[in-house]
């Protein structure tokens, strides 16, 4: 993802969550961590992807497809490509959360092998107020 990707990395973002990150929030991971974006082979960011590494540790920070391309495996090869980079990076387990209710990530994460190991109370908003969510981790 490069600074020229935002404004497009934003519009996928703002349709992909009730509670997306602020602009100026996803510029600064942008520049801080491992970010990546899928193009369509017209040139259309379809969606992105933030990976952040920290000596063995790696954390999936932001992963989220356009809701008119999900399905098409797009979030897969993101995480395909993340999770590559953090073995190059020599990390030996990735963390990430989740929505308590997030069926699809959920579904997706536990085919890369990640596994429940801790909940987070009332860590996100919610239309209802607050959300658990479920910390998720894979050993590389
Ligand atoms: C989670 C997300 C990134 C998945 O991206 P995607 O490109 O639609 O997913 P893929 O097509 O690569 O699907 C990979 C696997 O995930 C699972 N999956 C994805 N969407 C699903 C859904 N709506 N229902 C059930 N399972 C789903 C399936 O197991 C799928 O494998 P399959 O194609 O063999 O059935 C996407 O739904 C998204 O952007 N959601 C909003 C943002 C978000 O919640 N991000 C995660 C925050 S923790």
């Amino acid at each position: 993802m490069q600074e020229a990707d935002l404004a497009a990395v934003m519009v996928n973002e703002n349709a992909a969550y009730d509670f997306p990150w602020s602009a100026s929030i996803m510029a600064s991971n942008q520049k801080r961590h491992y970010s990546i974006i899928f193009e369509s082979d017209e040139g259309t960011i379809l969606g992105h992807a933030i990976l952040s590494t920290v000596a063995d540790e790696a954390s999936v920070l932001n992963i989220a497809v356009s809701p008119l391309a999900q399905r098409q495996r797009i979030g897969y090869q993101l995480m395909e490509n993340i999770l590559a980079h953090a073995v190059d990076k020599k990390c030996l387990e990735v963390f990430l959360e989740v929505r308590e209710s997030n069926r699809p990530a959920f579904t997706m994460y536990h085919q890369f092998g990640f596994n429940e190991v801790g909940l987070r109370k009332n860590y996100y908003p919610s239309h209802q107020g607050r959300e658990d969510a479920i910390l998720l981790a894979c050993y590389l």
